[in-house]
């Protein structure tokens, strides 16, 4: 069944929102970092989120939508996390930055943007844990989700079936089902946190 991993990015209320979803089946909480640079947005400084952490009872997977990842990694100061994934498209060295989170014995997942060229994965298909596929820009939560993802979700499980495959943005009641099958991990903001009942939008999601 595909996992969901509800994103705060939108809510009006963090820590309010962390503490409704550890009463919830969501599998994990995916924390969006951003530094203005890569992405053209500014949200969730790695303060906010080590505060975050303390009143999470789920793990944490963390995408960090910035140019210098090493900085927030070595800045996060507690281990209930699942995962760490960054972009492929930072000029830094992606195979030094897969090692340090390694290294750290956390999941390693390489992001990749709606228009980057899919084959650019190929070469780390074998060191990482995860490929995150972006299903709209990076930057803001309730966009819509782009059509061309399906052909990138199945590229990456053609070439490699056991790769966790992530998908990010634009997921909701109208587009889950046309990744269910093929994807292990949904990321959904919106549509999540703006119901009232968390539970009942994720039953929805995962039925
Ligand atoms: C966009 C973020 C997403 C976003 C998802 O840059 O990476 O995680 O918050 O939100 P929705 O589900 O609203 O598209
Ligand atoms: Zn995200």
């Amino acid at each position: 069944m595909i996992k969901i991993s509800t994103s705060i990015l939108n809510s009006k209320n963090r820590i309010e929102s962390i503490e409704k979803l550890n009463n919830t089946n969501s599998n994990y909480i995916h924390i969006d970092v951003m530094d203005n640079i890569f992405v053209p947005n500014y949200q969730l400084p790695i303060n906010e989120v080590n505060e975050l952490a303390k009143h999470s009872k789920k793990l944490f997977d963390i995408h960090l939508m910035v140019e210098n990842p090493e900085e927030y990694i070595n800045n996060l100061n507690f281990n209930n996390i699942y995962n760490i994934s960054f972009h492929i498209e930072i000029n830094k060295n992606i195979k030094n930055l897969i090692k340090l989170i390694k290294d750290k014995e956390f999941n390693v997942g390489l992001a990749i943007k709606p228009n980057t060229k899919i084959e650019l994965i190929d070469k780390y298909l074998d060191d990482v844990d995860m490929i995150l596929i972006m299903s709209v820009e990076p930057g803001f939560g309730g966009q819509k989700f782009l059509e061309n993802t399906i052909d990138r979700i199945k590229y990456v499980r053609n070439k490699k079936p056991d790769i966790l495959i992530e998908v990010d943005g634009g997921i909701n009641i109208d587009t889950i089902d046309k990744i269910k099958y093929i994807t292990d991990i949904a990321v959904v903001g919106s549509y999540i946190t703006n119901n009232d009942n968390y539970q009942k939008a994720i039953n929805n999601l995962k039925n």
